[in-house]
C-alpha cells in the first residue's frame, strides 16, 4: 500500500441519515414520514424494527458532535427529515424542525467539522405519498419549496447542500420491487417516480442557487459495478442493461446525456412524464457529485442456464455484500468519464458485520474492508480523479431500512437499549486517517 499522503484539504467524514438515527419522531410538530408508516406495517421491517428512537440522536445531538470531535472528523454528512420542516408536505413551515438542524450546524461549526447536508434521504412526508407520492409530479414541486427553506436557514454555513441521496433506492426499491418505503410494485410508476426525482433535484438546484449562492450544490448517486459473468452475448447484454438502469440512469441525465438506451427499452419506458425542458433541468450545472458505492455485481443472462459458482469463495459482508474493493476505483473512473473536472466525494462506503460476542468494538474486517477501500480511491486519485474527501457509512450503528437493527455498520457501536456509544477500532483507524492527513497539511 501507498504511504503518499492524499491532496492537500482532503476530508475525512462520517456519514448518517435522518430517519436511520435521530428518533423523536414525535417530537416539536414533526409530521409522518413514509418510513414511520412503514415501519409499522407489520411485516415491512425485519423483527419488526422502526424508526422511533433509533440512536436517539435528535435529544443526544450535542454529545455526539462531541464524539466526532473526538475522533477528529473533518466533516460530518448528515440529511434533514423534510417531515420536520414541512410536517404535511405542503403547508406551513415547523419553525422547531428549522431550529434543531440550525443547532445542529452551530454546534458542528464551533466544534471545527464541515458540516454537509442533504435534503432527501428518502423520508418523505406521508401526506405527499398519500396525494401520489414520487410518481407525482407535484412532489418534486414540494420538494423545491422545502429545499428553499432549508438552504435560507443553514446553507450559509454548509460546507455542501446535496438534493437527493441515491434516487434510484427510493424510486427501484420504493416503487418497483417494494422493499423500501412506500412499499409499492407498480413497474410504470416506479419509472415516472425516478424521473420525477430528478426533475425534484433541477428545481432545488434552482432554489439552492438563489437561497445559498456561495454553497457548493450537487447530488449523491450510488453505483454498483456490473461484470458479465462470461463472455457469452447475452450475459455482456445483461450486464449493459443492469449498467444503465443502475449506474447510468441518472448519472447520465445529472451529466446532460438522455437516459441510457438499452436500459430504457430493456424497461419499455415510454417517457410520458419527461416534458419539454426536464432533460435541460436535471442537467442544471452541479458543484460535486456525491459517489455512494458498496458492491460489485456479476450478472447473468436470465436466458442462460445458471453457473454453478461452487468456485473460488467469495468475501462478503455480514449482510451478504460482496466486497470488490476495486469497483470504488471503477465506480469512481466512470462518474469522472461524465463530469471531468467537478469535485467527487465518497459520500458513503462501508460495511455491515457482525460484532463480536467478547467485544463489540473490535472490528477487524471492517478496518481491512475500509483500509482496502480506502487504497481504493487513492487509485482513482493516482489516475486522475478530482476525489475531495471519504465518509465512511456509517457513524453509529443504526436503522438500516428494511433489515432494521441486525445490520452494524457503524465505526461506533451503539448499544440500543442504553444509547451507550462506543468507539470501534475501525473509528480509531478512521481518526487515524483524519489526524495523519492534518498533520502531513501541517
Ligand atoms: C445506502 C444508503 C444508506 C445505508 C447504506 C448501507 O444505500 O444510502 O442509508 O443504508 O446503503
Amino acid at each position: 500500500m501507498s504511504d503518499d499522503p492524499f491532496p492537500p484539504g482532503f476530508v475525512w467524514g462520517a456519514a448518517t441519515a435522518s430517519y436511520q438515527i435521530e428518533g423523536a419522531v414525535g417530537a416539536d410538530g414533526r409530521g409522518e414520514s413514509i418510513w414511520d408508516r412503514f415501519a409499522h406495517t407489520p411485516g415491512r421491517v425485519a423483527d419488526g424494527d422502526t424508526g422511533d428512537v433509533a440512536c436517539d440522536h435528535y435529544h443526544r445531538y450535542r454529545e455526539d458532535v462531541a464524539l466526532m470531535a473526538d475522533l477528529g472528523l473533518d466533516a460530518y454528512r448528515f440529511s434533514v427529515a423534510w417531515p420536520r420542516i414541512v410536517p404535511d408536505g405542503t403547508g406551513s413551515v415547523n419553525a422547531a424542525g428549522l431550529d434543531f438542524y440550525d443547532r445542529l450546524v452551530d454546534e458542528l461549526c464551533a466544534r471545527g467539522i464541515a458540516p454537509h447536508a442533504t435534503l432527501y434521504h428518502w423520508d418523505l412526508p406521508q401526506a405527499l405519498e398519500d396525494a401520489g407520492g414520487w410518481p407525482a409530479r407535484a412532489t418534486a414541486e414540494a420538494f423545491a419549496r422545502y429545499a428553499d427553506v432549508v438552504a435560507r436557514r443553514i446553507g450559509d454555513r454548509t460546507a455542501t447542500l446535496a438534493t437527493i441521496n441515491e434516487p434510484w433506492c427510493p424510486s427501484y426499491l420504493g416503487y418497483r420491487v417494494g422493499v423500501h418505503a412506500p412499499g409499492r410494485t407498480e413497474p410504470a410508476a416506479s419509472l415516472a417516480a425516478a424521473h420525477h426525482l430528478l426533475v425534484a433535484h433541477g428545481l432545488a438546484m434552482q432554489a439552492i442557487r438563489a437561497a445559498a449562492p456561495g454553497t457548493p450544490a450537487g447530488i449523491v448517486l450510488n453505483f454498483e459495478p456490473k461484470r458479465p459473468a462470461t463472455t457469452h452475448p447475452l450475459d455482456l447484454e445483461a450486464a449493459i442493461v443492469e449498467h444503465d438502469q443502475f449506474n447510468r440512469w441518472f448519472l447520465d441525465p445529472v451529466t446532460g446525456l438522455d437516459y441510457p438506451e438499452a436500459g430504457a427499452r430493456a424497461w419499455g419506458w415510454r417517457r410520458e412524464e419527461v416534458l419539454p425542458g426536464d432533460m435541460a433541468l436535471a442537467a442544471a450545472p452541479i458543484d460535486f457529485l456525491g459517489v455512494n458505492y458498496y458492491t460489485s455485481r456479476t450478472v447473468r443472462s436470465p436466458l442462460l442456464p445458471p453457473l454453478d459458482d461452487a468456485g473460488a469463495p467469495t468475501e462478503r459482508t455480514s449482510q451478504g455484500w460482496e466486497v470488490h474493493p476495486e469497483g470504488l476505483t471503477e465506480a469512481l473512473e466512470l462518474v469522472w468519464s461524465r463530469t471531468g473536472d467537478v469535485s467527487l466525494y465518497v459520500t458513503e462506503n462501508g460495511a455491515a458485520y457482525d460484532a463480536a460476542d467478547d467485544d463489540r468494538t473490535r472490528d477487524p474486517e471492517r478496518v481491512s474492508y475500509l483500509r482496502r477501500h480506502v487504497e481504493a480511491a487513492r487509485t482513482a486519485i493516482g489516475r486522475g480523479v478530482p476525489l475531495k474527501g471519504f465518509f465512511v457509512w456509517s457513524l453509529f450503528d443504526n436503522f438500516e431500512w428494511h433489515e432494521g437493527y441486525a445490520h452494524r455498520f457503524g465505526i461506533v457501536d451503539v448499544d440500543f437499549e442504553t444509547q451507550e456509544r462506543r468507539v470501534r477500532d475501525s473509528g480509531r483507524y478512521w481518526a487515524s486517517l483524519a489526524a495523519a492527513q492534518r498533520a502531513a497539511a501541517a
